[in-house]
């Protein structure tokens, strides 16, 4: 089972970025780029030793500042398939309880001889302020309700082992766009590739000028799967709406909610979200479990997404 790159030799092709920070500013070139040398790594994942020594010598913190099952883990494993050396930082437990700063704390880290910073928080531009003032090549593994690019990679990924091309793909992603960065980073990326992208969900969840992003607007679900290919269900985000957006979370599951018949109704559809599920709010259980749910491959190609990410931004010389 050889592969076609090097592990251990820079990259032919580089990106543009020191940092990964968002992909509004990421070109297509950028975005194929990571995706093919993810499918290269996603082969290497499938060997008995899942291990190549690319970012040996490389040392990756993971500062999680707001809870994290999958992001944290994959970076985690990613690092470690890649070799590197990891470290990783959560918020209880550390010195912020007794006033530290964000960026005293991760300086402190810096000092101890960082390449590479994943960061995790809870505001809205984190990681490009964090970027700004650190020496370290910073990754954006969420930042409030703004990017999620490793995300919205992945999903991009998991797509592409469905469906040959980008251009014409209509995807519709279906809730809570106020509070999503999954769907803002998906835009992004998803529209620079030629993707026609559907967006649906209560008007009190659609954030002011969302159509400016080169997406059409629905809050009819049957307008929203008509014709398409992908539908991402996010995550009603309990802990961000504050004030009540939605009247309940079961009108939200009878009008937004993602079922059985849904998959009946459209043959070709497969359903992906990216997790945590709220089972039977925004998909059914019966539908999380379905064949044409993807949602475990999805976080199954995050550990090849994140290798490729780290690679390049490691080798690259942006
Ligand atoms: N999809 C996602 O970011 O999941 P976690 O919050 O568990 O990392």
């Amino acid at each position: 089972m050889g592969s076609t790159i090097d592990f251990t030799e820079p990259p032919l092709q580089e990106l543009q970025h020191r940092h990964l920070l968002g992909l509004s500013t990421y070109s297509a070139a950028e975005i194929q780029l990571i995706l093919k040398t993810a499918r290269e790594f996603r082969e290497v994942l499938e060997r008995p030793i899942r291990r190549v020594p690319t970012l040996r010598g490389v040392t990756v913190a993971n500062m999680f500042f707001e809870p994290s099952t999958r992001t944290r883990i994959s970076f985690e494993l990613a690092e470690k398939r890649l070799s590197a050396e990891t470290i990783s930082f959560s918020t209880s437990g550390s010195s912020l309880s007794k006033g530290e700063t964000l960026l005293d704390t991760v300086r402190n880290i810096e000092a101890m001889k960082v390449d590479l910073a994943v960061i995790r928080h809870s505001s809205p531009g984190a990681a490009h302020f964090l970027s700004q003032r650190i020496g370290a090549q910073v990754i954006n593994a969420g930042d409030g309700a703004h990017e999620h690019p490793t995300q919205a990679l992945l999903d991009l990924f998991t797509m592409s082992e469905h469906f040959p091309d980008f251009n014409g793909l209509r995807v519709s992603i279906i809730g809570d766009m106020a509070h999503s960065r999954v769907a803002r980073s998906n835009i992004f990326a998803l529209t620079t590739l030629g993707a026609k992208v559907t967006i649906c969900g209560p008007r009190t969840l659609m954030p002011a000028g969302v159509e400016e992003l080169g997406v059409r607007l629905t809050s009819s679900l049957d307008e929203a799967l008509n014709g398409c290919h992908v539908a991402m269900a996010l995550r009603i985000q309990q802990e961000r709406l504050g004030t009540s957006l939605i009247p309940s979370l079961r009108e939200y599951n009878a009008t937004f909610g993602l079922t059985l018949q849904h998959m009946k109704r459209h043959q070709e559809l497969i359903v992906m979200h990216p997790g945590p599920v709220n089972r039977g709010v925004e998909i059914d259980s019966d539908v999380v479990d379905h064949e044409r749910a993807v949602i475990l491959n999805q976080v199954t190609n995050g550990v090849a997404v994140r290798m490729a990410v780290l690679y390049l931004l490691a080798t690259g010389r942006a």
